[in-house]
């Protein structure tokens, strides 16, 4: 599983080097700088070496400066999480407001694909996915994929694309290996402006070795249990009883990244995404998730309910920093 991070654009810290007390609840710099010590911290080392001066000090007491108690009054109310994307930002803070706006928009209603994307798209291996994709709500759309490497100005949108899709998933980015066995497969859905798309779905497929299989809790320890090994589950995710088999099973395809706008939920185009993977990844291959052969690396809620419900039970688990 990948390592969890906060849920913020954590590469700013450098904007927040003011002593005002807004920088000092900066969620987004505590969540750069760690090892950054605060004008805080600072104040009470100071303090301290002057407590001590005192008490090795031989001068008469009435030549000794007197301290005196600073109190530092820090605002909780700048700090906000928005309830529509979950991103943690500073409420009056310029940077982090227009990064916020940014972020938000790119989950509820996704980033644009037009003109000049479509003029790159031969040159970048854009690859159409056959057969236009009728949602749920009867609205149109279209499934493309592209190396998850790819240069260009394709690159940088799919760059941007991925790091909305790790903040809003708490996930830390792929390395860049992980990266060179993944394509991306994106949902299209026409825009309102014309001749505009919006990418309003994304997964991230790469070529993996093996995975777990998910074991039932409620059956392990039974005498209906069907452990295929003697050795203790693995525990994927406590709260949603997600447990595994430890075998390392041979498994072709993993789902490191699964992303639908908050906008276009529930239609379809997660699923959609998935099975163009099964049905394209390995060339001349179908991939079949009922028999095991797709695995997902991250377990979300909603994933999860996708998870079972597209795959039918058949879907493995696999960490993506080990496949
Ligand atoms: C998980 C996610 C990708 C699903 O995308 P989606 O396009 O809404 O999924 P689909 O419409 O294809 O769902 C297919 C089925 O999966 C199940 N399902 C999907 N999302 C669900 C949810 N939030 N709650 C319950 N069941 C859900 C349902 O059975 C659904 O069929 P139904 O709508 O007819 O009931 C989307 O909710 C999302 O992007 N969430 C935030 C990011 C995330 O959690 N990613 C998963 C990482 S593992
Ligand atoms: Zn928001």
């Amino acid at each position: 599983m990948s390592s969890k991070v906060k849920r913020t654009y954590a590469s700013r810290s450098d904007q927040f080097k003011t002593d005002t007390p807004t920088s000092l609840s900066s969620p987004f710099s505590s969540a750069s700088s760690g090892k950054r010590k605060w004008p805080f911290d600072e104040l009470h080392s100071q303090v301290a070496s002057a407590k001590r001066v005192k008490g090795s000090n031989s001068k008469p007491k009435s030549k000794q400066k007197t301290l005196k108690q600073l109190h530092f009054c820090i605002d909780q109310s700048t700090v906000r999480t928005c309830t529509a994307c979950k991103l943690t930002y500073t409420k009056g803070a310029e940077d982090d407001e227009a990064l916020h706006r940014a972020h938000c928009a790119r989950v509820q209603r996704g980033m644009e694909w037009g003109k000049e994307e479509e003029r790159d798209k031969a040159s970048a291996g854009v690859k159409e996915i056959p057969n236009r994709v009728k949602l749920k709500d009867g609205k149109k759309g279209r499934v493309i994929c592209v190396d998850a490497t790819v240069g260009g100005k394709i690159g940088s949108k799919l760059s941007t694309l991925l790091e909305t899709i790790n903040v809003a998933l708490s996930a830390s980015a792929l390395s860049p290996e992980a990266l060179r066995a993944s394509k991306a497969y994106l949902f299209l859905l026409p825009a309102i402006t014309p001749n505009k798309e919006k990418i309003v779905g994304c997964i991230l497929a790469q070529r993996i070795e093996n995975a777990m299989m998910i074991a039932s809790p409620s059956s392990y320890g039974s005498e209906n249990d069907a452990t295929p090994s003697s050795r203790p589950l693995v525990t994927v995710d406590d709260s949603s009883g997600l447990f595994c088999y430890p075998e390392l099973l041979p498994t072709a395809l993993g789902i490191s990244r699964i992303f639908v706008t908050s906008a276009q939920r529930r239609k379809g185009i997660a699923s959609c995404l998935l099975s163009a993977a099964a049905r394209t990844f390995v060339h001349g291959c179908v991939l079949d998730p009922k028999d095991g052969q797709i695995a997902f690396s991250q377990t979300t809620g909603d994933g999860l309910a996708l998870m079972r419900n597209w795959g039918q039970g058949g879907v493995r688990i696999y960490d993506e920093d080990h496949c």
